[in-house]
């Protein structure tokens, strides 16, 4: 597979590139200190066109590739992951979602503003008792006549506080199964809508996670995306474009990790010459530098797939799958090669680390991603 960037993917990469250098890397410590949101960060990334990177200029978007979307998030995640999850949920789950099964009514009043980040959304699929098992999902969506009374409540909600526009996830016909569950477009504001409070984390600290509750939260039926019932589906196939998204965000955080350490062990000195002259450290990376191009490969390649059309559910969690063992195994390693200054903040080599881990949890954790490549290669 030929993976040569044309001259806008290119581009592409280096607007994010330089974007995430004078707009991220300022203040990245404190906002994972604080646990604050990139307010004016994903503003600015509105404006540049990366909150709606895949969606049609019809609906204000930028109509690029997901090659480039990926190259975007690859950047950004070399210097904030935390930004760069805000982007992730944006595209690939809340937009792509609504352009792909939305009726035109629903992408014409919502995804002008979203793929501007004037608005930002939220995609609600977990649960108390329904994370990897998502098909249990225990909110309910009444049917009423015209509208659906909302009840339940979701968990582990990114943007939780920040998004405007949610896609909820909610059983009508529990005796149906998975074939029963809905997908329904909430507004924040709607009556009976409570966000809960934030969640205190190990990493991407400066992304706002938050459970939020329904309680008989009166959602019109214009709202439901998709046919009666096709909730579950509508929520795995996006989450396969999702997937792309978050080994992405794990493929950066490694190249990050390993830029930093490169660099670190040519300046470091110790017996008398840079550590990079003592093998040890060289072999690391040379270990971090080739996982991280394998890496790459199979997150482009499942870029590519979207792409050309091709089904991408197993190239996508092949690439979550192992960006994030690589991102994690890097960030690990790249501490080891700071030493004792890989332990504090301002070498940001302890905040990927911590960042790291969340890839291999949400979205699907590892043994998740597992299934769905065991079953696919099984069945196949
Ligand atoms: N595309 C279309 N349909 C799909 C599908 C896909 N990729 N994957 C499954 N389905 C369909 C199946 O075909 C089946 O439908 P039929 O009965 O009509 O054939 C239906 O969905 C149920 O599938 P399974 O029988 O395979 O269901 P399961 O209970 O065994 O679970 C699972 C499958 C893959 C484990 C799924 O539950 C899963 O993906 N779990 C992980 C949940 C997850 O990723 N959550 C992420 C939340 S969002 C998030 O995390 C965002 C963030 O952090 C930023
Ligand atoms: P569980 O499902 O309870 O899993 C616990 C352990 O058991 C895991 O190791 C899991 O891999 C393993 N396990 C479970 N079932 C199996 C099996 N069948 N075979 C083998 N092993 C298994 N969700 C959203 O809907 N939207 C969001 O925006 C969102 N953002 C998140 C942000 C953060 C920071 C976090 C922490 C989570 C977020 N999530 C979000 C939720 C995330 O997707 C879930 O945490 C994840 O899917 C795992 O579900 P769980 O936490 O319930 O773990």
């Amino acid at each position: 597979m030929d993976f040569s960037l044309t001259e806008e993917q290119q581009m592409v990469r280096q607007a994010a590139r330089d974007f995430a250098q004078t707009e991220l890397l300022p203040g990245v410590i404190e906002r994972d200190e604080k646990q604050e949101f990139p307010t004016r960060q994903v503003q600015a990334m509105g404006q540049l066109g990366f909150m709606g990177m895949m969606v049609s200029p019809e609906y204000g978007g930028s109509g690029l590739d997901t090659l480039s979307y990926v190259l975007v998030m690859e950047e950004l995640s070399k210097v904030d992951a935390s930004a760069s999850v805000v982007v992730s949920v944006n595209n690939s789950l809340v937009c792509w979602g609504l352009e792909a099964y939305g009726t035109e009514e629903q992408k014409q009043k919502y995804l002008p503003a979203l793929a501007t980040g004037e608005k930002i959304g939220a995609f609600c699929l977990s649960e108390p008792e329904a994370g990897s098992d998502a098909t249990s999902q225990k909110t309910t969506a009444k049917d009423a006549g015209d509208h659906y009374v909302l009840n339940g409540t979701k968990n582990w909600i990114t943007n939780g506080n920040s998004a405007d526009i949610y896609l909820v996830i909610a059983q009508t016909y529990p005796e149906k199964g998975h074939k029963g569950i809905n997908a329904l477009i909430v507004e924040k504001g709607m009556e009976g809508f409570e966000i809960g409070p934030k969640e205190q984390k190990l990493g991407i600290r400066g992304s706002d996670t938050h459970s939020l509750n329904f309680n008989d939260v009166k959602v019109p039926k214009e709202n439901r995306i998709g046919a009666d019932g096709f909730g579950f589906k509508f929520a795995m196939k996006t989450l396969s474009g999702g997937r792309i998204g978050i080994a992405a965000q794990a493929l950066g955080i490694a190249a990050g990790a390993y830029e930093l350490s490169l660099k670190y062990s040519k300046e470091r000195k110790a017996f008398g010459t840079e550590i990079a002259n003592h093998q040890a450290i060289a072999f690391k990376l040379a270990d971090m530098h080739t996982q991280i191009e394998a890496a790459r490969m199979l997150v482009y390649r499942a870029a590519t797939d979207k792409d050309r059309g091709e089904n991408y559910d197993l190239s996508g969690a092949m690439a979550k799958l192992y960006a994030s063992q690589v991102a994690m195994d890097t960030a690990v390693e790249a501490v080891q090669i700071h030493g004792g200054n890989g332990y504090v903040k301002e070498y940001h080599v302890e905040r990927l680390m911590r960042d790291a881990k969340i890839t291999q949890i949400y979205e699907g954790t590892s043994e998740i991603q597992k299934i769905v490549i065991s079953r696919s290669i099984l069945r196949d």
